[in-house]
């Protein structure tokens, strides 16, 4: 019985190993836009779950507060995609993505207005715009991953 006890405690500090290393190797693999884009993700999904509650308004301006910072980070980053294109198109490229991010954290604004004047509804109708201003960023300046659905994250 003992002897089970310590197997099974063994068994669980290499699976708690296994899986620290598996997350951090993950994290590494993130470019410095893609970790801008995590910490946008997370918050975002938290925006959608709420939008539509003026309860929760303290906490979804929380949360874009949190996108602007970040989509403003992004806006000076280079995405991976930039220096895989010709030489030729990615002076056009560069300029494509800084003028998406651009209206995106001009959206992320107007959002905050919104919300800031209890128009709920308006401001999903924002929310649903800045899906789909996502989805293009994604289908334009990502690198396709195999497997990946197109412009999904
Ligand atoms: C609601 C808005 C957005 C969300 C939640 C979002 C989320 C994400 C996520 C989760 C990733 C993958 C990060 C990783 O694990 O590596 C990503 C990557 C990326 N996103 Fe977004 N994104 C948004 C808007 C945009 C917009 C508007 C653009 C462009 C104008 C854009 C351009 C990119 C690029 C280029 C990458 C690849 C990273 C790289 O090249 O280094 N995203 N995004």
């Amino acid at each position: 019985m003992h002897l089970r006890l310590r197997q099974f405690g063994a068994a669980c500090v290499l699976a708690f190993a296994i899986s620290s290393v598996a997350h951090a190797q993950q994290d590494e693999e993130k470019t410095p836009l893609g970790k801008k884009m995590s910490a946008m993700n997370t918050a975002f999904k938290a925006v959608g779950r709420q939008i539509d509650d003026p309860s929760k308004n303290a906490n979804t301006l929380e949360q874009l507060a949190i996108i602007e910072t970040n989509a403003k980070a992004a806006l000076t980053l280079e995405p991976e995609k930039q220096s895989k294109i010709p030489a030729a198109e990615q002076a056009k490229f560069k300029a494509g993505y800084q003028a998406g991010m651009k209206e995106f954290i001009a959206t992320v604004q107007k959002l905050q207005v919104s919300i800031k004047a209890g128009k709920n509804a308006e401001a999903v109708a924002t929310y649903d715009e800045m899906k789909g201003m996502q989805r293009e960023g994604h289908k334009e300046y990502r690198i396709k991953k195999a497997g990946a659905p197109p412009g999904g994250n």
